[in-house]
């Protein structure tokens, strides 16, 4: 297989996500039959595709859904430059050639029987959705422990994925808090940013690995944050975004030192993340 060639998809449903209509979500689903079973034979929460448009180029995006969701693979796009502006043109029905699944994923294997912790800012939170999609499947969730998830955002209005994620509050197999970092009125959960909510909610460290993905500020903030709870930064796991070009550790562009984000990553324990350069 030519690992540059894109296989055809096809956008099958488009989900405005905020208020703001800059962030949208597209399911695509496989014009073949022998390249849907290839991706989800290979396919684990974590991972990106580049998507591809005819006359615009490609550019990547991480996985924002589960396998057992169904025959699709939904992607969550912010409307920034010249790619996003033309996928967010595009409409239900129209092709669209993908690449992937590509990189690594959230080691989740590694910790069964742990309690999982994620922690996620802004749309920073599209594969730390495909991993708690994933981590509920009933067959899946019980080989772990708690599962907390603290997600915030700047207002209520720019929240992900919501009448799903409002569905988390009824169940009891999930800890689901919710953030944002201005009162607002009718806004019952947390007010504040992720650090400072994830120093009031305390998860314990015991038996624990968190996922944290957000922007740069919130990350940098959050870290002490957990390890005054006790983490480890051996047990601290976040999505490194750098620029991309070929996707498989072959042109250069996404390097950080010796590493290559789309190869090595983009998924990195912050152990590892310590050992690289700084200008990340
Ligand atoms: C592994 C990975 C996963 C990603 N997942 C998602 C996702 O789930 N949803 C999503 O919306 N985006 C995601 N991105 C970012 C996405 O790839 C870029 O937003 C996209 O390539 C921008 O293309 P564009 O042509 O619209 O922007 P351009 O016209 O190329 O650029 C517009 C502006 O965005 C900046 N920019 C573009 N790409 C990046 C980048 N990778 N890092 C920092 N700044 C950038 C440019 O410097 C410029 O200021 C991911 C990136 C990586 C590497
Ligand atoms: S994008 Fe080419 S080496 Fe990573």
């Amino acid at each position: 297989m030519n690992p540059y060639e894109p296989v055809p998809m096809r956008i099958a449903r488009i989900v405005v996500e905020t208020d703001d209509h800059t962030l949208k979500s597209f399911e695509l689903v496989f014009e073949r039959k022998a390249d849907q079973e290839r991706f989800f034979s290979l396919y684990q929460p974590g991972q990106f595709c580049q998507l591809s448009i005819f006359g615009k180029g490609e550019a990547p995006f991480g996985v924002a859904s589960a396998a057992w969701e169904g025959d699709f693979v939904r992607f969550t796009v912010n409307k920034i430059g010249v790619f996003t502006r033309a996928i967010h043109a595009m409409n239900a029905g129209d092709p669209i050639g993908m690449r992937g699944p590509l990189g690594n994923c959230y080691p989740i294997d590694d910790w069964k029987g742990s309690n999982i912790v994620v922690i996620g800012g802004g749309y920073a939170f599209t594969t730390l959705y495909a991993l708690v999609k994933h981590l509920l499947a009933p067959e899946i969730r019980s080989q772990y422990g708690d599962l907390t998830v603290i997600y915030g955002a700047r207002n209520s209005g720019l929240f992900l994925y919501k009448p799903d994620t409002e569905t988390w509050y009824e169940r009891s197999d999930i800890a689901f808090c919710q953030a944002i970092d201005l009162p607002e009125e009718g806004w019952s959960h947390f007010v504040g940013y992720v650090p400072t909510v994830t120093k009031e909610i305390a998860p314990s460290a015991e038996n624990a690995v968190a996922f944290v993905c957000g922007p740069s500020v919130m990350i940098r903030f959050t870290l002490p944050v957990l390890h005054e709870l006790g983490f480890s930064i051996e047990r601290i796991y976040t999505s490194l975004e750098k620029r991309m070009k070929c996707g498989i550790g072959k042109c250069g562009r996404c390097n950080v030192g010796p590493r290559y984000v789309c190869k090595d990553g983009p998924v990195f324990a912050f152990a590892q993340v310590r050992e690289l350069p700084q200008d990340l």
